[in-house]
């Protein structure tokens, strides 16, 4: 099991939080990088990442409809992960613009998106991001129908070699009920809304 931490909520001081990520025991930095063309908010830019240093694998969730300008964009800091939605169109261009880089190329799904309608990209993507709230903010309640779709998504991982990652309202209860069907757990606020971030990941990956 392993934890990505999103900062998105401590956006008003989020070099604090990615200082926090670096020391914690967390396994990869969650940004979520919102342009207000997919989602209503805005979040991050580029240029608030210039100096930052990251001492985790970092994996980029982009939930907007500018893919080509971001791709290229936070490709730059070599990224462990780029994850944009299956949503915005033109799948198969996103998945290759990203694997050229060398970077490993995850497939967002809203929560009533229906896994049927990617199956054709499964073979080709490392990571599936399911998305267990609407996009668009932190601190959102786990949209309990979602469970549904990450066993089904366990079920194909058979066939294919895609990662499952779950991503919204994961907290210590909500994980209970998917820990067995996923491998990379997003939390935000359950953990940043807290001041010792390596509590709360222990209490995710007793589960
Ligand atoms: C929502 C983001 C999620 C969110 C997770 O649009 O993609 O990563 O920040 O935060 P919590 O765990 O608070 O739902
Ligand atoms: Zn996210």
């Amino acid at each position: 099991m392993k934890i990505s931490v999103s900062i998105l909520n401590e956006i008003n001081n989020y070099k604090e939080s990615i200082k926090k990520v670096n020391e914690s025991k967390s396994d990869y930095i969650h940004l979520d990088i919102m342009d207000s063309s997919f989602t209503e908010k805005s979040s991050f830019i580029i240029d608030d990442f210039k100096n930052i240093e990251f001492d985790k694998k970092v994996d980029v969730h982009l939930m907007s409809n500018n893919l080509d300008k971001l791709i290229d964009e936070y490709s730059l800091f070599n990224p462990e992960i780029i994850s944009f939605h299956y949503e915005v169109g033109n799948t198969r261009k996103y998945i290759e613009k990203i694997k050229e880089k060398g970077i490993k190329v995850g497939l967002a799904i809203n929560p009533d998106t229906d896994l049927n309608e990617v199956k054709d990209y499964l073979n080709d993507i490392d990571i599936l991001l399911i998305m267990s709230v609407i996009p668009g903010k932190g601190g959102q309640s786990y949209i309990s129908s979602v469970t549904n779709k990450i066993k089904e998504a366990k079920k194909l991982q058979k066939e294919y070699r895609f990662l499952i990652e779950v991503d919204g309202g994961i907290n210590d209860k909500t994980i209970k009920e998917i820990s067995d069907f996923a491998d990379i757990f997003v939390s935000g606020s359950y953990i940043t809304n807290s001041s010792n971030y390596n509590e709360k990941i222990d209490n995710l990956k007793k589960c």
